[in-house]
């Protein structure tokens, strides 16, 4: 049976102007506090994932719920992609512009194997900025990244595309 998605589109709520005038927030705070949205989001972002993979990698902080999550019903530990300066260990680290600013992502030099088959995960992709640095230090750590999923896509900012663009498959729930 096809499914639209709609029963967790509907636990998402938009609040507008936030955090600057003319941003339409997508804020999954409702789906977390919702049970079945939150049980119904997992499955169904498993069941997209193709193959097998070694390892899930979540994008802080909302990407880290989805991914922990994730990677429990995947059966794989999680790598934390986090702000920088946020990591005890030596990291690697990457510049991104945002829907609303710039930001710099950092992960553990020593967090995946070379090879290691890492799916990335978020809550939102909107322009693309945050998970192709995610991408580009995943790759940088020695992983092969060829997909990742999300909850949300903004297709007009055109993330996803120009993720799909470097190879990646992308699956998102709710557009
Ligand atoms: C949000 C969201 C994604 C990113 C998507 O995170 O959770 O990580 O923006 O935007 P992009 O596709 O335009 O890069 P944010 O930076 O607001 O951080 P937070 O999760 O810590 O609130
Ligand atoms: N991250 C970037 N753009 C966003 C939006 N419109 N809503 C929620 N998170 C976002």
């Amino acid at each position: 049976m096809a499914n639209d998605n709609d029963d967790i589109r509907r636990r998402i709520r938009t609040i507008p102007d936030f955090p600057k005038p003319g941003i339409l927030f997508r804020d999954i705070t409702t789906l977390l506090l919702d049970a079945e949205g939150l049980r119904l989001t997992i499955e169904r972002m498993a069941e997209k994932v193709e193959g097998k993979i070694d390892l899930v990698a979540g994008i802080e902080a909302r990407g880290f719920l989805f991914g922990a999550a994730l990677a429990v019903k995947l059966g794989t530990g999680v790598l934390l992609i986090r702000k920088d300066g946020k990591l005890p260990g030596a990291t690697i680290a990457e510049d991104y512009a945002l829907e609303y600013g710039t930001d710099r992502i950092a992960i553990h030099a020593d967090a995946c194997a070379p090879g290691a088959r890492v799916l990335l995960v978020d809550d939102l992709i909107a322009t693309g900025g945050t998970a192709r640095a995610a991408v580009r230090l995943l790759r940088k750590a020695g992983a092969e990244v060829t997909q990742a999923a999300f909850v949300v896509d903004l297709p007009e900012l055109g993330g996803a595309d120009a993720l799909r663009g470097e190879g990646i498959a992308v699956n998102a729930l709710v557009a």
